[in-house]
């Protein structure tokens, strides 16, 4: 009888070792074909080397890609982003499209969801809404060298009104 006990005790170590595991790999399976989660692939690169041919960072800049919905083509280098400076009009929902030139660099913008390494070789997208007027602040949170520091751009949004900014 006692040692049917300790036994018994042994299996909240033992089946908690054994699922662990499972639920990594099920999570992992998951985020790769649920989630469509994964490393960027052959399909994100670019030579950094040739950005001023290639598109679309051969025309950096915010495109008006549907209603309400726009495109920032974004070029990070030591130590500014191009464009630096983004006006959208309030419920616009945006794609950030950004790779480096040179070194390693970020992109955060505080107060939404998008916090990417921007990587020479890489094209990073993260999607943001922005439904309040107002200035964001985006800085680079990745430290690029003497200037990180100073590597910042903002993003105006205007009150929604009936003009068209799509523009360029
Ligand atoms: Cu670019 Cu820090």
């Amino acid at each position: 009888m006692k040692r049917k006990t300790t036994y018994y005790y042994e299996l909240f170590w033992i089946i908690p070792s054994l699922l662990l595991p499972i639920g990594m790999l099920a999570t992992l399976l998951f985020t790769s074909y649920g989630a469509d989660v994964h490393l960027p692939g052959a399909e994100g690169r670019v030579d950094p080397a040739k950005l001023d041919s290639t598109p679309p960072f051969d025309n950096p800049g915010v495109v008006q890609v549907g209603p309400s919905r726009y495109e920032v083509r974004m070029v990070g280098e030591i130590w500014s982003f191009n464009p630096s400076e983004i006006h959208l009009p309030a419920g616009s929902e945006v794609t950030f499209v950004a790779t480096s030139r040179d070194v390693v660099h970020g992109l955060f913008i505080p107060r939404t969801n998008v916090n990417v390494m921007v990587l020479p070789g890489q094209i990073a997208r993260a999607t943001a809404r922005f439904d309040k007027p107002g200035t964001y602040l985006f800085i680079c949170h990745e430290y690029c060298g003497a200037g990180h520091h100073t590597m910042a751009g903002q993003i105006i949004v205007d009150a929604a009104d009936n003009g068209d900014r799509g523009g360029k």
